[in-house]
């Protein structure tokens, strides 16, 4: 007989039908986020019996699996609405008004599921449609263009429970919005083309031609992606493995979004080719859970490159050439971009990243060589192989070969995606994106670096200002307060909780700036911020610890104003208003007078 767990809802769950999703699941993927996601959708959490039954079916430790859930925001131990809404919080696809509205009309407090477990509304970091408006999740698919009749129409559909698989189609529209296409973007990059090319020059020769290039990693550090497929190949190992890293939760950024749209050929191209290279016989696509709603397209693409034997044992008839690609989907953790936590991640772990050395090209996925790449990365990297290494480096600048694509937010006229030879300005990239009375602009995201108009002059290129691809332009009426605000609670929000000076000092800016713009922050406040932020920078473990203080203290030296405008006019203020703290007693005693106050 089948036994039956009770949920916090009263519902029964009977084993038989976990054990029957899980099966089900396993088929498709046994990658432990894939089980647990098809788990959530079918019972809206993970019960402790579904944590049971998962790690004994997966032979994983149930400790392994419960810290798994603990850790993604994405899984929920208790019961979310049969409508589960997040809002984006994001300086760009954000906007906290529509978020209250919609909690408002229906009747939702924020952060929980309304007591008929029709809808329950969260907030969620940046959900890569900063080019769409504001915009939303609703169970994992993404609601762009927001307003307040979106809202209204959005609440009658969930109200009246029509099925998601029912709403007009027109709601979910994400348009590509490519506004300046350049080298990759006007692509005449037919599938295999790439494949044929490597074929013809012969691995060796490919990779010679990659290195020749001078092609760097398009996510953010710039490593020569042509030394890392080298490193990796020279590497003894059991097996090796490319990873294309599609995490993209840096906020403001979707240039793989688009990539992986309208371009994903050219991504598993790049990778196939980087296979060839390395010796590889499997490959991951680590694909960030906001975007799932791309994955059946990107399976379609994967079917079809496998028809066309572009994938899979022999590819394009060459005996021993074989590799195929899995994709992966995350759960809501900024920090499985990290590669070496994105690699945790892929061994069914908390994204956790490692320490580094040994760096994944000699210990990467199960211990073994891996390359990690970024999308745009790969897509590169097919071009080169076609086009060989002079036609690339025609482009760009002297340490920055090519192009780069921008995704470009926030006050302007045409957000979009943008590709430029690296090289470009600023300035000229504020005047194609009709961006006007600029106060301020943040490049490559949270983590990288806030500028002002004295130095629109500067150039995209990792001489100089080096991007991931995220723009943010914030226009004069900006309270650019708020903003470095919103990046503070991003990092404290995102940060892994690994290491002390990550864990606890993200969340101390976070307080420290709410003082101050609360008014009651004094010069001590800011003295004590520029002391953190520095010790946040220098003792964290990982990249998002080293560059979360970035936004405050860019803003400090650029952008004093901004705090100093705010500060109390008293030496020291404490974090806590004890006169405000006594309004409830002085409303019980009915008691207004000079002598019920503190001052
Ligand atoms: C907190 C954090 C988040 C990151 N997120 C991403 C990401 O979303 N996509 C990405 O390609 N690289 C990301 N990176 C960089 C990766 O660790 C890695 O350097 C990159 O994937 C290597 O690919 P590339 O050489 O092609 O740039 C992130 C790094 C850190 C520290
Ligand atoms: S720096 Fe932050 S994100 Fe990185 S390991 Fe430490 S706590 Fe985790």
């Amino acid at each position: 007989m089948s036994k039956t767990s009770i949920t916090s809802q009263g519902n029964a769950i009977r084993t038989d039908s976990l054990r029957s999703v899980i099966a089900l699941a396993c088929a498709e993927s046994r990658h432990l986020l894939h089980v647990l996601y098809a788990l959530q959708r079918q019972f809206l959490h993970i019960s402790d019996a579904a944590l049971r039954e998962v790690a004994a079916y997966l032979d994983i430790p149930i400790s392994q699996v419960d810290a798994v859930v603990e850790f993604y925001s994405f899984l929920h131990k208790s019961p979310r609405g049969r409508f589960d809404i997040m809002f984006s919080n994001c300086t760009s696809c954000g906007d906290p008004e529509l978020l209250r509205l919609l909690c408002q009309r229906l009747d939702v407090v924020e952060g929980e599921s309304r007591a008929d477990g029709l809808v329950s509304i969260d907030q969620t970091s940046c959900i890569g449609m900063c080019d769409h408006g504001a915009a939303l999740l609703v169970n994992g698919t993404p609601i762009a263009h927001l307003d307040a009749g979106m809202i209204e129409r959005i609440a009658i559909l969930i109200e009246t429970e029509r099925p998601l698989a029912d709403w007009p189609a027109e709601l979910f529209v994400v348009t590509g919005n490519i506004r300046r296409a350049g080298l990759l973007l006007n692509d005449g990059l037919a599938a295999g083309d790439g494949l044929r090319a490597m074929l013809a020059c012969g691995a060796t020769g490919t990779l010679g031609e990659v290195i020749q290039s001078g092609l760097r990693g398009r996510g953010g550090a710039g490593f020569s992606t042509g030394m890392k497929w080298q490193f990796c190949r020279e590497e003894r190992g059991r097996a090796r493995y490319v990873v294309c890293n599609a995490d993209e939760g840096e906020p403001g950024t979707f240039k793989d979004r688009v990539l992986l749209h309208s371009h994903a050929d050219a991504v598993f191209e790049g990778m196939t080719i980087c296979a060839a290279v390395i010796g590889a016989k499997q490959g991951f696509l680590y694909l960030r859970g906001e975007y799932r709603y791309l994955l059946p397209q990107l399976q379609m693409v994967l079917v079809r490159r496998r028809e066309m034997g572009l994938l899979g044992t022999g590819i394009l008839g060459k005996i021993g050439f074989d590799f195929d690609i899995e994709i992966a989907v995350g759960a809501g953790a900024y920090i499985c971009g990290e590669e070496s936590a994105l690699i945790e991640s892929l061994e069914n772990k908390r994204g956790i990243p490692r320490n580094r050395p040994p760096f994944p090209v000699t210990h990467g996925y199960l211990g073994q060589p891996t390359v990690v790449n970024n999308v745009e990365t790969f897509a590169a990297a097919a071009h080169i192989a076609l086009r060989g290494s002079a036609w690339f480096r025609k482009s760009g600048t002297d340490e920055s070969a090519g192009s780069k694509i921008l995704s470009v937010s926030g006050d302007c006229a045409k957000p979009g995606i943008y590709e430029y030879p690296f090289g470009v300005s600023i300035r000229q990239v504020l005047d194609d994106c009709g961006a006007q009375d600029v106060q301020a602009v943040q490049i490559g995201g949270p983590a990288g670096t806030l500028i002002g108009n004295a130095e629109f002059d500067r150039r995209l290129c990792f001489e100089d200002l080096s991007t991931g691809g995220s723009i943010m332009v914030f226009g004069e009426k900006r309270d650019l307060l708020a903003v470095i605000r919103n990046f503070a609670h991003f990092f404290a929000h995102e940060s892994c909780g690994f290491c002390t000076p990550c864990r606890v000092g993200t969340t101390l800016l976070r307080k420290r700036l709410s003082k101050i713009a609360a008014g009651r922050g004094t010069q001590y406040d800011l003295d004590e911020m520029k002391r953190l932020a520095a010790l946040v920078k220098h003792r964290s473990h990982c990249g998002l610890g080293q560059t979360a203080s970035n936004p405050v203290l860019d803003a400090m030296h650029r952008f004093p104003h901004i705090f100093e405008q705010r500060l109390a006019q008293s030496d020291f203020e404490p974090y806590f208003d004890l006169d405000a703290a006594l309004e409830e007693a002085r409303q019980v005693t009915h008691r207004n007078d000079a002598a019920a106050h503190l001052e």
